[in-house]
């Protein structure tokens, strides 16, 4: 079943040039590009996509870290997009993500691992409204 998730090709992806590199993972796998957006974000919008994260001790860190460029925002649509993009994406510690997904590839961070993605269908439909509130 066709679905839509939200994702960010993150900051530091986009300080070293990676941005193109994988974005080019998710069309070759057959993932639609709905929206595309680079833009530099402010704390109160972090603080709104990051809003399960708000109170752990590594949030303000965080915080830092995903406002301090810019970052490439997108809707990506397809069959089970959502899963198949966290796939893609693999684990979050960069250091223990396996070889081939993008952390696994490019990543050695827990914090600076280039991609987010939305996890479920709720997820991906209240940051879809928050990052592209215009998206049909
Ligand atoms: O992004 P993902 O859903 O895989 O992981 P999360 O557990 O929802 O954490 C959100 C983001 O917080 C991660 O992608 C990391 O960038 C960051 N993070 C961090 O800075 N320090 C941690 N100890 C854990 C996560
Ligand atoms: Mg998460």
């Amino acid at each position: 079943m066709s679905e839509r998730t939200f994702v960010i090709i993150k900051p530091d992806a986009v300080r070293r040039g990676l941005a193109g590199a994988v974005l080019s993972r998710y069309e070759a796998k057959g993932l639609r590009i709905v929206a595309l957006d680079q833009r530099v974000v402010d704390a109160e919008l972090a603080d709104q996509h990051y809003a399960e994260h708000r109170e752990q001790p590594w949030y303000p860190p965080l915080r830092d870290f995903i406002t301090s460029g810019p970052l490439i925002a997108l809707v990506l649509e397809g069959d089970g997009a959502i899963d198949a993009v966290r796939t893609l994406n693999g684990a979050t510690d960069g250091r223990r993500a396996a070889p081939g997904s993008v952390r696994g590839d490019y990543s050695l961070s827990n914090r600076e691992n280039l991609v987010h993605a939305s996890d479920s269908p709720e997820s991906s439909a209240r940051e879809i409204a928050l990052w592209f509130p215009g998206l049909t």
